[in-house]
This record gives structure tokens, C-alpha cells and sequence, in this order.
């Protein structure tokens, strides 16, 4: 339904017959006219099946329950690496929690940007990573992990009513907040050529010029996360030239969504906003989540030009005073260990990748090879019509946690994600459960 139907569809009441609304209301019409549209646009059938898979994620976590024949459910469905032996975790945590100033900054508000020594930090993280220098003073604001960060830069920077660019396939919640905040979402191809159905040479990853040009007419922004969240693949450099091109040419704000940073295997990191037409429209959004493993912790920050963070800043402080000054507490400590684990991650996760996709091959699963990030992107075995039913037989059958494609976008009709940053083993023993399928 579009907001507009599904506000009228609201007051007369038709809204009833919506099954997603009837879903949500659990037969209970009274507080219809009480839910806004942005709860009445959330993708129901999504959001249920991500907590069926988080629930089976919650027992393998537990490592109680067993399938009487196969045995304990392995989660390949979310993003989270494992990166307990690269740096000590407990000791960090431990004592920042003890430090007389961790207990005092409890007791009060911390401040909304984050504490100066840590936007130092980040600021010298950033400059490091990526050679672009972004002022502490004014233009870093922390968030709690770049989901935030994301939301609020999207309800900063777009009305409802506005569009928003996107790739297909891209990291699903994108479209999700998109939907949610009644935007209009364009999309266009991926690197590795998504918008299902299009005949490409697939060894040309460089963008569609007309398409992009097409879209970002008149949008309001656009996001891109380079390496990307579902299929691993990288936007070329001349690529990421055209975007900033093309956004300074239409006013556009760039959103570069960069948590996989850290896990380029084809080549160097490069940020949008290292380009110079780019810097002064890019909102940079990053965590803790993937660089060390840390989802869990909820830590992120966003960096741009101060006439972009200042706004971004004032509506957090509304929606969401700050950031935890426990977080605030152990985050400097973190940052400045990641360069000393980072080449051993490298080293150790290009070795995972290339076994991961031997196994996934030698197992029936064909997968290109990912640019980066840590996930594999196959089509569903024959047999089965897409990979909700596919994802729904792994979990129901095989004990195997993995993503259906069909959230990521049209493309991704299909298809399935499924993560080798987890541990080794379970990523092997999961290809063996569900390889060579007949549903
Ligand atoms: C592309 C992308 N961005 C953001 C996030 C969420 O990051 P955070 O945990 O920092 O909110 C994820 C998580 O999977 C992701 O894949």
C-alpha cells in the first residue's frame, strides 16, 4: 500500500483487510488509528522471518538445543566475524570499567558528540584508513553503531515524499528505512550487475553511467557501501568519481555506508570522500561492529563536513541524547588496537575467503568470488522457487542459519547470502548439511 492509500485505507478503517495490518494488530483494531504510517509501511514478512532466524540464531548461541540427527543450528545468516583472538577484549572492557572516570561519567550525561579524546581518535582512525581529515572539534559525531547513523542521516537529509538512490542488490536496511520514512527508493545495478534479469557482461563491473545518471536526477541522496553487504562486491574508483560527479551536479548527499572497510581482498580501501568533489556532501558512517567483531557493542560514528554533521547532530541529541559513556569509555582503547591486528586480520580472513568459496563449491554452491566483506551470494539449488524457501528448509531441516536473497533486492530473487566469518568449522560443517539439496 502506499502512505497515502494506507492513510486513507487507516481512517475509513479498510485498513483491517491489510493482512500485514492484521498481522501487526493481532486481530485487535482498536489502536489502528493509533499507529503511524511508518509502523503501518515496516516490511512485515522480512522483519518476521529475520525473527524466526534470530530466534534459531538465539538457541545456537546457547548450544542447547540439538536436532537429534544433525545437531547444533549454525548461524551463517548474520555478519559477525569472528575476531575474539585478535585482541583481548575482556581486558579492555574490565579496565575501562573499573577507571574512577568510567564510574563518574556514568553519573551524568555524556556529551552528545562524543568526548574530544575519542572523536580523536576516530578522526586519526579515518585519516590512517582513508587519508581524508575530518576536523574532531565539529565535524564527528559518534553514534550507537552505524545503524543509527544511517536512520538519522536518512531522516536528516530526505522528507518523506524524497528519493533516495540505492544499489541492487544492497545491505536490506536500506530499503527498510527508506519504506519505513515513505521515501522513494531508486534503484540501480550493483558492481557485480544486480536489477534481476539484465543481460550483462558479467566481467565489467563498472557501473551503468545512463542509469546512475537517470536516477540521481532529483534524488536526494544516494547510498553506497563499498565493499558490500550482500555479495562482497567493490565500486571502481572512476565509478565513485561519477557518483560524486553526479551528486555535486544534483545536489545530491552521499551516504557511504563503509563497516567492511576493513576487509578489501581484490584491492586498497578507497572512501568516497578521499575525492574532492565528494568530501563536502559525504556523510561517512562506520562502527566497531565488523572491524573488531563487536556488534553487540553498538559503537559507530559518522564523519563529514561540519555543515552536514552539525544538523545530524542536533536531531541525535533529539531522538537519542548519546552514546553510552560506557562505550565512550572503551572505545579510544579499541580503535588504537585495531592497526596493530589489522594485517593479521587481512592475512587470515583472504585465506578464509578463498577456502570458504572451495567449500561452498566442492558442496554444489557456485559463488564469484568477493571484492570483500566476508559473505558468499549463490543462487538457491534447483528445486527450490526462492530463498525465503530455501532459508526456511536450512533452518527447518538442516540446522543451517542463512539469508534468503530476496530482502537485498530485486536481484536477490533467488539467491542466498550466507557468512564464513564465523567460526571455520561451523562454516564447514554447514556446507556439508545443506550441499547438493533436493527440497
Ligand atoms: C552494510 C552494513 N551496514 C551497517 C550494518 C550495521 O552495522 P552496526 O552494527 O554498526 O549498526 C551492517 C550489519 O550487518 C551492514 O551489513
Amino acid at each position: 500500500m502506499t502512505r497515502l492509500f494506507k492513510k486513507i485505507a487507516v481512517r475509513t478503517g479498510l485498513a483491517r483487510l491489510d493482512p500485514g495490518v492484521q498481522k501487526r494488530l493481532g486481530g485487535d483494531y482498536f489502536y489502528l488509528r493509533t499507529y503511524s504510517s511508518d509502523v503501518l509501511s515496516a516490511p512485515i514478512k522480512d522483519l518476521e522471518l529475520l525473527e524466526a532466524l534470530e530466534r534459531a540464531a538465539d538457541v545456537a548461541k546457547s548450544q542447547n538445543h540439538q536436532t537429534p540427527t544433525i545437531g547444533p543450528i549454525i548461524d551463517l545468516s548474520q555478519g559477525m566475524p569472528d575476531l575474539s583472538n585478535f585482541f583481548p577484549l575482556p581486558a579492555i572492557l574490565q579496565e575501562a570499567t573499573f577507571r574512577k572516570e568510567a564510574t563518574v561519567n556514568l553519573q551524568k550525561y555524556p556529551r552528545a558528540f562524543g568526548q574530544p579524546g575519542i572523536l580523536s581518535s576516530v578522526a586519526r582512525k579515518i585519516a590512517a584508513d582513508t587519508g581524508v581529515v575530518y576536523d574532531p572539534a565539529c565535524e564527528i559525531l559518534l553514534c550507537n553503531g552505524a545503524s543509527q547513523g544511517l536512520a538519522h542521516a536518512l531522516e536528516c537529509f530526505v522528507d518523506p515524499g524524497g528519493a533516495v538512490v540505492l544499489f541492487d542488490p544492497c545491505y536490506l536496511f536500506y530499503p527498510w528505512l527508506a519504506q519505513t520514512r515513505g521515501l522513494r527508493i531508486r534503484r540501480v545495478g550493483g558492481p557485480k550487475k544486480g536489477l534481476a534479469g539484465r543481460d550483462q557482461d558479467p566481467n565489467d563491473r563498472r557501473l551503468n553511467q545512463r542509469e546512475l545518471e537517470r536516477a540521481m536526477r532529483g534524488a536526494k541522496a544516494i547510498i553506497i557501501n563499498s565493499p558490500s553487504n550482500p555479495d562482497g562486491s567493490m565500486i571502481h574508483i572512476d565509478d565513485l568519481k561519477l557518483i560524486a560527479a553526479l551528486a555535486a551536479r544534483h545536489n545530491c548527499i552521499i551516504i557511504s555506508d563503509e563497516v567492511y572497510s576493513g576487509f578489501c581482498w581484490s584491492e586498497k580501501f578507497t572512501s568516497i570522500a578521499s575525492i574532492t568533489a565528494a568530501r563536502a556532501r559525504t556523510i561517512v558512517i562506520s562502527s566497531v561492529s565488523k572491524s573488531h567483531g563487536l556488534p553487540g557493542l553498538r559503537a559507530g560514528w559518522c564523519a563529514g563536513p561540519a555543515a552536514l554533521i552539525r544538523p545530524l547532530a542536533m536531531l541525535m541529541s533529539i531522538r537519542v541524547p548519546c552514546v553510552s559513556a560506557m562505550v565512550q569509555e572503551v572505545l579510544p582503547d579499541l580503535i588504537e588496537s585495531e592497526s596493530r591486528f589489522a594485517p593479521a586480520r587481512h592475512n587470515q580472513f583472504l585465506a578464509r575467503r578463498d577456502s570458504a568459496l572451495a567449500q561452498a563449491e566442492a558442496n554444489g554452491f557456485k559463488a564469484e568470488a568477493p571484492d570483500g566483506a566476508f559473505y558468499l551470494w549463490s543462487k538457491v539449488p534447483r528445486g527450490f522457487s526462492s530463498g525465503y524457501e530455501f532459508a526456511r528448509w536450512c533452518l527447518e531441516r538442516r540446522s543451517v542459519v542463512v539469508m534468503p536473497g530476496e530482502p537485498f533486492g530485486p536481484s536477490g530473487k533467488g539467491m542466498f547470502r550466507y557468512s564464513w566469518g564465523g567460526l571455520q568449522e561451523s562454516f564447514t560443517t554447514a556446507m556439508q548439511r545443506i550441499q547438493a539439496v533436493e527440497p
